[in-house]
């Protein structure tokens, strides 16, 4: 079983973790969240520097708590898209120093990927087929999981993905950056069933609405229009039960979505992954509905959802066991399709 050095740089974490296969021995993640927290979100060149400022520390603690050598390391995975490039810069450039200086294979890993994959620190024995529930900061989809490195998207979101969403309305509610937990832990005190907002829907051409994809700009607008509306009225915006309903809404929104598309494609197990896997919400309503089919639902442990390098880790785990290792010439991207993951190692 192979252990792993891996980097994961894409946004706003400096994250250095040793994994063994499916075993986290070590997990590093540098937070940027306060010096971003001022601007309202991430600031892409901000980020770069502050990731070029953390990555060597970050590398030798990660070794240091995993009490290994960089000499018993196996091979150095890098998150190497979709993100933003000069923070991808960053720690791929870290990537293939380690892989040239120690002679090691380099894996590049999908981001995404790499939030699937978190799956496996919850469930080691988590193998394909299985459909995925990704909800990061930018992405909203369902994955059909075929194989390591076999996707296909069967719904997505035509707008704003899911913890935009969160920080969006976190934004207009004054609950700073990033959203989603502050909503997250207002909605415990405030009443979910408060305001009914709008479910954003896809109309089809021929009537009727998309079974999987999802839409959330429509709901964050109700959101802003209702605050506007009670300022105009004069009173006091009861801030809890809006987190709450807006919660509410998004959780009931892709329970359905993804409980619908496991049922429909005859896969048993949903396994979500990303930032918004941690909503207190989403996991009761799904935990529920999965129950109630018979269908098992995965979460990854909390501090697993956000961006962190075990989860990349694991997934180069995966891609290395059946020998796919990437070449050093490899590049960063800011997008990439997950059903194009292939690209990135060679044949
Ligand atoms: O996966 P992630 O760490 O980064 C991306 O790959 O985008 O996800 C970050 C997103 C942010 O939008 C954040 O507000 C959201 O995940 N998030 C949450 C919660 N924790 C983080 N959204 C809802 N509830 C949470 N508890
Ligand atoms: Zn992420």
């Amino acid at each position: 079983m192979a252990t792993i050095l891996a980097i994961e740089t894409s946004c706003d974490e400096t994250a250095v973790a040793v994994v063994n296969n499916r075993t986290v021995c070590s997990s590093i993640v540098a937070s940027q969240i306060p010096i971003h927290k001022k601007y309202g979100g991430v600031v892409p060149e901000v980020a770069s520097r502050q990731h070029l400022e953390t990555i060597n520390s970050a590398t030798s603690a990660a070794l240091e708590q995993a009490q290994i050598s960089i000499n018993q390391i196996d091979a150095i995975a890098v998150t190497c898209a979709p993100g933003l490039v000069g923070a991808l810069m960053v720690g791929l450039s870290a990537a293939k120093t380690l892989a040239i200086l120690y002679n090691l294979p380099l894996i590049g890993v999908h981001h995404l990927e790499g939030h699937i994959y978190a799956n496996c620190l919850s469930e080691p024995s988590l193998e394909p087929p299985f459909l995925s529930l990704l909800v990061s900061g930018g992405h909203t989809s369902l994955i059909y999981v075929k194989d390591c490195g076999g996707y296909e998207t069967l719904g997505q979101t035509r707008d704003d993905a899911a913890g935009e969403a969160f920080d969006k309305v976190a934004r207009l509610l004054d609950l700073g950056y990033p959203g989603g937990p502050a909503i997250d832990k207002l909605a415990q005190i405030g009443n979910p069933q408060a305001f009914a907002l709008p479910e954003g829907k896809i109309s089809l051409p021929k009537g009727g609405y998309h079974p999987y994809d999802s839409s959330f700009s429509g709901l964050k607008t109700a959101v802003l229009r209702l605050v506007q509306q009670l300022k105009v009225e004069n009173v006091v915006v009861p801030v809890a039960d809006i987190a709450a309903s807006f919660q509410e809404t998004v959780a009931q929104s892709l329970t359905k979505r993804a409980i619908a598309c496991a049922i429909d494609f005859g896969l048993d197990t949903i396994a979500v992954g990303g930032g918004v896997a941690a909503n207190s919400g989403l996991r009761q309503h799904l935990q529920k509905a999965a129950t109630d089919r018979n269908l098992r639902v995965l979460f990854p442990p909390m501090k697993f959802c956000t961006d962190n390098a075990a989860m990349i880790g694991c997934a180069a785990a995966a891609h290395f066991e059946r020998g796919h290792t990437s070449p050093l010439t490899l590049g960063v991207r800011s997008r990439l399709p997950l059903t194009e993951v292939m690209q990135l190692y060679q044949h």
